[in-house]
This record gives structure tokens, sequence and C-alpha cells, in this order.
């Protein structure tokens, strides 16, 4: 969906499109190595319940924001300040910096996850090397190969930059988010095989009972605020871009189910990319934690059983895939909003903010190898960049659009979004009073919660 603001034809197809560019590097590689850092079920638990009470209610505000405005966040900010009552500079000071500010944050984190998509190329080449030649796979000889080559790094990064780039400047993406949200069952079928095989280690009750056990002693100041970073993470709240993606729903769609299933989908993802990790890191040679847990551990489990290796290379595919719908979501919400408030060629628009996520990808490309001797706090460049873009500028930017869903947008076109078209669901009022009640007593005290005791964890 790109110049014209047409809307997504079918119920269907808007699910597939959300569901290919929720799901991604959040679900497998990120969330499993969140959980190790912060002590296994307590945390699983906590996330979960995140997902619904604050997740959720924001998810439902983003995309009701998009599609009454039928714009993307810069855009819509102005449209409803411009309906609503008038305060001097109230819409250049306060919430113009929203948008500037989510699509900072959607650049920023392209470009690292540029990066992570570049390691999933580098297994999938090692992979069918592996396939052509017939030599054994080496899985930590392909990990610390890519680690101790930034360069290397930096052209795997550009690879999958520049194959975002086309596919956003020929405005094809729409096909390609419909085609990642129809491999998404192969995924599925996938990630249940490998999960399957993970449990019959003899590491896997120990490994169940690390994410499932909820011991809240092991929760530390800094958890809550990782979760709800990582809730809206994974469901892509807080960059703008669920609101682009509202700005092509048709009305037919209703909203609060459909941001049930989004949530709900992306939750069970998540929890069985954690039950196919965890049996293999208990197994004692991987690091239990940091950015490179999945790639340290997953290969291992490929070589363990006949056509592992195949089912390696479909693993990689599918989660190159996935990568490649998140990053197209990412790219298109700048180019989108960039376009509404200035009148810039799209291609030119892709390009130049392509550009600059390239720029900004130098940094974590080049982490563990040029900037290896950088150290915050224990955290490499990688990992601080991510800390403090998800578990401080996220919940930030989530927090302010939630006040610009629940304070400027009318009620009228909040409630309005709460009739069922379908007429399948009768309690309406009753769920919009419920997701009112969460956005304002829920979200809010919780997220500043969550930054307080970060901001206490530092002092
Ligand atoms: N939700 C994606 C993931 O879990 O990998 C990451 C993401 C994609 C965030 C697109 C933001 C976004 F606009």
């Amino acid at each position: 969906m790109g110049a014209g603001r047409g809307t997504w034809g079918t119920q269907f197809g808007f699910y597939l499109a959300a569901i290919g560019s929720a799901f991604g590097l959040g679900n497998i590689w990120r969330f499993p190595y969140i959980v190790s850092e912060n002590g296994g079920g307590a945390f699983v638990l906590l996330y979960v319940f995140l997902v619904f009470i604050i997740g959720m209610p924001l998810l439902v505000g983003e995309l009701i924001l998009g599609r009454s405005t039928r714009s993307g966040l810069m855009r819509a900010i102005d449209i409803v300040i411009d309906e609503g009552p008038k305060k001097d500079n109230e819409k250049f000071f306060r919430f113009k910096w929203l948008g500037v500010g989510s699509l900072i944050l959607c650049g920023i984190v392209l470009a690292y996850y540029a990066v992570i998509s570049g390691w999933v190329l580098h297994y999938l080449s090692q992979l069918t090397v592996t396939a052509m030649t017939g030599s054994p796979f080496d899985p930590s000889g392909t990990l610390s190969f890519l680690l101790a080559n930034g360069w290397l790094q930096v052209l795997l990064t550009s690879v999958h930059l520049l194959v975002v780039i086309v596919i956003v400047a020929k405005d094809v993406e729409e096909g390609i988010e419909r085609a990642v949200g129809f491999m998404m069952p192969l995924f599925v079928v996938l990630l249940l095989v490998l999960a399957v095989k993970s449990l019959s280690l003899p590491s896997a009750p120990e490994a169940m009972r690390f994410l499932l056990y909820p011991d809240f002693s092991s929760l530390s100041m800094q958890s809550l605020g990782q979760a709800v970073g990582h809730v809206f993470f994974t469901l892509s709240v807080g960059f703008g871009m669920m609101v682009t993606f509202g700005s092509y729903l048709s009305d037919r769609v209703y909203i609060p189910i459909a941001g049930f299933r989004v949530a709900t989908m992306d939750s069970f993802i998540s929890l069985f990319a954690g039950v196919m990790i965890f049996p293999l890191v208990m197994v004692g040679i991987q690091p239990a934690t940091g950015p490179e847990m999945l790639f340290a551990s997953l290969p291992v489990l490929f070589g363990s059983f006949s056509g592992g290796l195949l089912f390696g290379f479909g693993f990689f595919i599918c989660l190159y895939l996935a990568a490649l719908g998140a990053s197209i979501g990412l790219l298109e919400t700048i180019v989108s909003n960039f376009r509404e408030s200035l009148s810039v060629k799209r291609a030119r628009a892709v390009w130049l903010s392509g550009g600059v996520c390239f720029l900004f990808a130098l940094l974590p490309a080049l982490s563990s190898s040029v900037f290896q001797g950088f150290d915050f706090g224990g955290k490499g460049l990688l990992e601080f960049l991510d800390g403090l873009l998800i578990n401080w500028g996220l919940p930030v930017a989530a927090l302010i659009t939630s006040q610009v869903v629940l304070y400027k947008l009318s009620d009228l076109k909040k409630k309005a979004a709460f009739e069922d078209p379908g007429s399948e669901f009768h309690d309406t009022e009753k769920i919009y009073s419920h997701w009112i009640f969460a956005l304002r007593w829920v979200v809010s005290p919780i997220v500043i919660l969550a930054l307080a005791l970060q901001l206490l964890s530092l002092l």
C-alpha cells in the first residue's frame, strides 16, 4: 500500500499483512534472550500479562487513530489536534515531536534490525554451502567468524537494506507482506517440529522449569521496563507503524478483535520460540544470554537429527522472510509519514531514508569488531543500543501515543470504531469502556512505573 490510500481488500488480507509485519526477529531472536536475562518464568508471565493489558489496548488505539484519520502518525496528530480545542503552540511543541521521535526510532531500529537480518543471511549462505559441498556445519565457527568480521556484517546489512529499499521503492510491499503472512503457517510448523525435537533433549525438563516456573525473586528493577519495551517492540506499537496500517484498514474490520488476534498469535509464536531455544541453551556449551543466543544455540539442534540441516535451512529462510516483512513495515512507516508531511517523490524518500539507516547501521554492524572495546555496564554497543531504544525510547513514544488517542482523538470517532459492522459482538459499549479504562488507568501508570524503576536502578 503506497501512493494512493487504498484499503486492504479483505479482513484476511489485513491479518496477513499485520502479522507479517508484527512478527519478526523480536519473537525468535529477542524474546528468548531477554527472558534469559530476566530469570525465566516470572518474566514470561509478566510479559504475557502485559501483552494483553497494555500492548493490545495500544495496538487497538493506533489502528483506530490511523483508520479514523486515514493518515500516518504525523498527519494524524495534525488532524486530531486541528479538530480539537485550540491551545497556543500545543500542536507544535508537544505532539509534533512525537511523530518525529517515532520516526527516528523506526530508523534506528531498522538499522540494527538490518544487522541481525544480515546475520540470518550469513547463516543461510553457510547452510547452503554445507548442503552443496557436504561438509559438516560448524555452528560455533560460523558465529565467531561473523562476529570477528565487522565489514562482512556491513556487507550483509547493506544487502538486506538494499532488498528492503527496492521492495518499498517499487511499491510492492503489500504483496511481500502478504507473502510473509502466508508463509507464517509453514514457519509455525517448523517451529513446532524443532520445539518437539528440543523437548526430547535431556535438558528439556530443566529448561521448561526455567521458562514456565515463576520465581519472582529473579526479577530485577529493570525487568518491568524490559517487559514493557519488548511488548511494544514485538507488537510494533509506539513506532507509528500500526497507525499507518490502520490508515489502510477497511471499515469492515472490527478493530478490537483484530487487535486481540494479532496479539495472541504473536505471543504464541514467542512462547514456542522459547520452548525451542531453552533446552538447547541449557545443554551448557552455548552462551546463556546476549544477542548471539539464538545463533549460537539453534544450529546445534540442526546437526543432532537426520534431515536437521534441511529443517535448519527452511527455518532460516522463514526467519529471513519474517525479518524482511518487519523491515519493510519499518521503512514504509518512515517513508509514508515523510511523504505526507513533505511532498517528496516516493523513490527519493525511500533511498534517502534507507541511506540514512545504512549510516546508522555502521555502529551496530561494527560493534563486535571495530567497536569491541566499548563497554556500557557489561553490554556491547549493539546490546546497549537495543536496550536504550526498546526499554527507554519506545515506552516514552508509546505513552505519548496513548495520550493522543485518549485525549485528542474525539470520543465520537473512538466509539464509532467499537461499533461492530458484522453485529457479531453485542457488548460493544462495555468493550469500549474497558478499553478506555485500560488506556487511562493501566497503560500510563505501568509505563511510568517501568521507567521510574529503571531510572532508580541506574542511581
Ligand atoms: N515487531 C517486530 C518484531 O517483533 O520483530 C519488530 C518491528 C517491526 C517493530 C516493525 C516495529 C515495526 F514497525
